[in-house]
């Protein structure tokens, strides 16, 4: 699943074939996404910072399935030689949460083969505008789209716990064109008229006025 608007891999195919394709899932977490790339005939791997989400996709393997090899490091600092894999995804991961994200465009350019793909799913820049809020409060703007300082949260303590960058849809072009990477597409996903449940911020009444996700498709030059 690519985005809360419930766009699925099996019928988008934004990766184009993965069978017998070396793929790397870039801030994997649990890795359901991995997981379903290893079942469908990637040899996929799984990439996230977090032990703890990296011991929940172990617990899930345990459990039956297709088994993928986890990986504990950052987005920042690819523990793979150069031109490693064939496709590299990411579902809402790792991007939106490193400062540097133009240097993650740089890794996963680097681990790539020639003609390989990147496609990474985050928040619709234009989101950053609203107030996190799926009803009517969340349909007005409040938050200049130029403003690039972090959205942090803190634990009593003062120690951030949660920290998310937001970048113009012109910076992550940007990005992606400064690493060498060819921009193929921002796929906008529509809300689906059978959604109608809510989600965090996400809900039809903000789904059916603007978009929620961009999924940027790129392209290593051959
Ligand atoms: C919103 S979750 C998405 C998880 C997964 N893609 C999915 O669809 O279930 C974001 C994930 O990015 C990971 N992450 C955050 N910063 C990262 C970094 N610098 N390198 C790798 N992973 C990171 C987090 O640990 C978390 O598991």
């Amino acid at each position: 699943m690519w985005c809360p608007e419930g766009l699925h891999e099996g019928d988008a195919q934004l990766l184009g074939d993965i069978e017998d394709k070396d793929v790397l899932e870039v801030g994997c977490g649990s890795a359901p996404c991995a997981r379903w790339l290893g079942a469908h005939g990637a040899r996929a791997v799984g990439l996230d910072i977090s032990a703890g989400m990296l011991e929940r996709g172990l617990s899930a393997m345990a459990s039956g399935g297709t088994r993928v090899p986890l990986v504990q490091a950052s987005a920042e600092s690819l523990p793979f030689a150069d031109a490693s894999f064939d496709i590299a995804c990411s579902a809402f991961g790792a991007v939106p949460f490193v400062a540097d994200s133009a240097n993650v465009m740089v890794e996963v350019a680097r681990v790539l083969r020639p003609g390989g793909m990147w496609v990474f799913a985050v928040n619709h820049p234009m989101r950053w505008i609203f107030p996190d809020d799926p009803g009517p409060l969340g349909l007005t703007a409040t938050i200049p789209y130029f403003d690039r300082t972090p959205y942090v949260e803190f634990d009593p303590e003062g120690t951030p716990t949660y920290v998310e960058h937001h970048r113009t849809i012109g910076d992550r072009v940007r990005e992606v064109v400064a690493a060498g990477l060819e921009l193929r597409d921002i796929v906008e996903p529509d809300w689906p008229e059978w959604l109608d449940r809510e989600w965090g911020q996400w809900s039809p009444l903000r789904g059916q006025l603007f978009p929620g996700t961009a999924i940027f498709s790129c392209r290593k030059p051959n």
